[in-house]
C-alpha cells in the first residue's frame, strides 16, 4: 500500500474538493456512523467524515455490514472513493475502507484547535459585575461561592455542556458572561424587574455543572453525582450552603433564588421540576435559552461553512436545513 502521498503531501482541504475526485486511501476522521435502508431495501452505510478542514458526507452502498464493522465514531479511516454531487451537495462514495494505522496519517491534520478562552479574564469580568450588585446578601452569596477555594478552579476549566452549546474549557464562564450583559441590557428596558436577581440566575443556574460535567482526557462526562444529583438540585445545596454562613441572610430570598435555579429550563419536561412563577425566574429561563441557542446555531453554521456550500446539512435538533450566506454588511 502506498500511504506515503498521505503522510508527507497536505491534504486537499474538504472544501475544495470537487465533483468525480478520486480518493485514494486519504485518511478521515469518522465524526458520525449511522445504517439505513434505501427506498428499495437497500441496507447503506451514511457517514460524516472529516479532518479539521471540515467535513464531508460519504455512503457505503457495497459490502454494508462487514465495512461498518471494520471502525467505529472517532476513529481514522483510510478511504478509497470518488466524490460525487448529489442534490448539489458534495458526498463521498466509499468503495473500500480500512481503519488507519498511526504511522498512516498526520495527526496534525485532525487536531482542531481549542477555542481560545482567557477564563481568568473571563472571571474578573464577572466578579466586576457582581460587585455592583446592590443588594448585600444576594452579592455576597454569588461572591461566597465564585471565590470558593474549591469552586474557583472548577468554574476556570467547566464546559457549559456536553455536547450542545459552549461544550469548551471556560465554555460556562462565557455562557455566564454573555447571559449577565444580556441581563444588564434586559433590566435597562424592562425597568420594574429586578436586575440583582437576574444577575444571581445568570451566574447561578448552571452554577451546578461545575460538579456534574467533568473534563477528562479532552472528553466531556457526566460525573456521578452529576447523574444522581443534576446541576439544579447541586445549585441548591450552594445556595443553603452559603446562605447559612451569613448572619441574617433573608428566609424568602433563598427560596426565590431556589425558585429561579430551579425553573430555569422553562419546562416540566425539559428538567424543570417547577415552571417560572415570577418575572425574574421566566427571564432567566428565556435568556439562557436564548444564549445556548444562539452559541449552538452559530458553531452549526460557522461549521458548515467550510464545506463552501450554501445550505447546510439537515440539522436534527432545529429539524432545518441552514442558509449559510453571511448576511452581515450586506447592501450597505
Ligand atoms: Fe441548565
Ligand atoms: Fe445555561
Amino acid at each position: 500500500m502506498s500511504l506515503d502521498s498521505n503522510t508527507e503531501k497536505a491534504l486537499t482541504p474538504i472544501r475544495s474538493l470537487n465533483d468525480k475526485d478520486n480518493m485514494n486511501d486519504r485518511p478521515f476522521l469518522v465524526k458520525d456512523k449511522v445504517k439505513g435502508m434505501g427506498k428499495n431495501g437497500r441496507a447503506f452505510l451514511s457517514l460524516l467524515i472529516g479532518d479539521k478542514t471540515g467535513h464531508i458526507d460519504a455512503r457505503v452502498w457495497d459490502r454494508v455490514d462487514e465495512i461498518s464493522e471494520a471502525f467505529e465514531i472517532g476513529d481514522i479511516i483510510l478511504v478509497k472513493g470518488q466524490v460525487q454531487v448529489y442534490l448539489s451537495r458534495k458526498q463521498i462514495i466509499i468503495h473500500k475502507v480500512e481503519k488507519a494505522q498511526a504511522e498512516q496519517f498526520n495527526k496534525e491534520d485532525f487536531t482542531i484547535e481549542d477555542k481560545k478562552i482567557d477564563a481568568h479574564a473571563l472571571y474578573s469580568e464577572l466578579i466586576q459585575m457582581v460587585n455592583q450588585i446592590e443588594s448585600a446578601p444576594i452579592r455576597q452569596l454569588i461572591l461566597d461561592s465564585l471565590q470558593d477555594e474549591e469552586i474557583k478552579p472548577l468554574i476556570l476549566k467547566a464546559p457549559a455542556a456536553k455536547t450542545i452549546h459552549h461544550a469548551h474549557r471556560g465554555g460556562l464562564l462565557e455562557h455566564v458572561v454573555s447571559i449577565c450583559k444580556l441581563m444588564k441590557m434586559i433590566s435597562s428596558h424592562y425597568a420594574f424587574l429586578n436586575q440583582d436577581l437576574l444577575m444571581f440566575g445568570a451566574i447561578f443556574h448552571d452554577l451546578g455543572k461545575v460538579w456534574e460535567l467533568d473534563i477528562q482526557k479532552e472528553q466531556i462526562q457526566y460525573s456521578h453525582k452529576g447523574r444522581l444529583l443534576g446541576h439544579m438540585q447541586l445549585a441548591c445545596e450552594l445556595i443553603d450552603k452559603k446562605a447559612q454562613r451569613i448572619l441574617g441572610f433573608p428566609e424568602d430570598l433563598r427560596e426565590i433564588m431556589k425558585h429561579i435555579v430551579l425553573s430555569h429550563h422553562g419546562k416540566l419536561e425539559y428538567g424543570s421540576p417547577v415552571r417560572p412563577y415570577f418575572m425574574e425566574a421566566f427571564m432567566v429561563a428565556m435568556i439562557d435559552d436564548l444564549d445556548s441557542k444562539v452559541d449552538t446555531i452559530q458553531g452549526f453554521i460557522e461549521s458548515e461553512r467550510q464545506t463552501g456550500e450554501s445550505w447546510s446539512r439537515y440539522n436534527e435538533n432545529f429539524e432545518r436545513y441552514f442558509f449559510l450566506e453571511n448576511l452581515k454588511g450586506r447592501w450597505t
